[in-house]
């Protein structure tokens, strides 16, 4: 499994801040918004991963990511030169993407808390690849307006419709930005046409599968914590929801170099020599705390 994380867009809704850096670097309390999709595909154990991103905000992404290897990790980028839909991903990524199956997660959506769902997700698409060629989560939301609203069959829990953003939604079950397809998935964004926003729509690729009877859904208990940031009111929220619990728990969320050390993506010695090349700061003294207790 591969993953790509998307990570461009104009970034209209969190202007000026975005006038000169992109949506997905600004903070999250500590850290820039992409260590926490980021950290999220690490843990779920994908290491080979394209970052799409817009061709000025490319450099910023490369100086502070680099080409993951010192994360263990394997980092490639592309740009997309304008916002023309979700799907696009799965075009510029074609060759990225090649016989391998691939998770997208956009870049400003934010996971806390257990991520079995995730790992459960990424074994049952292994396990029934006959049957399932893509699989998407559902998660409940107070207000699904804002979403592509999934419509769940009462009796035997089918997938009965999938709407972007509807008026009068069916359901309060919403798609999280985090998405489970198989290679044919690049053939199937070309066929696409745009909506009326004129964009390519995920919901309209997903439909695809959903006609073939291949489509899988997972829902996503309440327990797990699923957070967007394309506001300046649900960045707040999103900093003070992380503030909070690094506060309480003394851990930090979307740490990336400690998820690369607990999944086995880097070693003590290795995890020592990034420690060396932070400035002071109180990032540097969580990792060095760590790395103490790791001895
Ligand atoms: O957050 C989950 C929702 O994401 C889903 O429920 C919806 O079904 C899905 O369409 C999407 O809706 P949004 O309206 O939130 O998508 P948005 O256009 O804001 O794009 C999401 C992120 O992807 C955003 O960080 C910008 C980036 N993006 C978007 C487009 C359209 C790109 O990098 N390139 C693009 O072409």
């Amino acid at each position: 499994m591969k993953g790509i994380i998307l990570a461009g867009g104009a970034g209209t809704r969190l202007y000026p801040m975005t006038l000169v850096m992109a949506k997905q670097l600004q903070p999250i309390y500590d850290k820039p918004m992409i260590y926490y999709p980021l950290s999220f595909l690490m843990a779920g154990g994908i290491r080979d991963i394209l970052i799409i991103t817009t061709p000025n905000d490319l450099k910023h992404f490369q100086s502070l990511l680099g080409d993951g290897a010192h994360l263990g990790i394997q980092l490639s980028y592309k740009t997309q030169p304008s916002p023309d839909g979700l799907p696009d991903a799965f075009i510029l990524g074609e060759e990225f993407i090649g016989d391998d199956d691939i998770c997208l997660i956009l870049g400003d959506n934010l996971f806390h808390g257990d991520n079995q769902f995730f790992i459960q997700a990424l074994k049952d698409h292994n396990e029934k690849k006959d049957q399932i060629k893509a699989r998407v989560f559902a998660y409940n939301v107070a207000d699904p307006r804002a979403y592509g609203v999934i419509e769940f069959d009462k009796k035997n829990h089918s997938v009965k419709s999938i709407e972007e953003k509807p008026e009068i939604p069916k359901s309060q079950y919403v798609l999280p930005g985090i998405y489970i397809f198989d290679s044919s998935v690049s053939t199937r964004s070309k066929k696409l046409l745009p909506s009326k926003r004129r964009e390519t729509e995920i919901v309209d690729l997903i439909l695809t599968y959903k006609e073939e009877n291949s489509l899988g859904v997972s829902t996503i208990n309440p327990g797990v914590v699923w957070l967007d940031t394309g506001t300046p009111k649900s960045l707040l929220h999103a900093s003070s929801y992380i503030e909070t619990i690094e506060e309480r728990q003394g851990l930090k969320v979307a740490c990336i170099e400690e998820v690369a050390f607990r999944m086995g993506f880097i070693n003590l010695v290795q995890l020592k020599q990034i420690i060396e090349k932070i400035p002071k700061s109180l990032y540097r003294e969580y990792l060095e705390k760590l790395s103490m207790t790791l001895e």
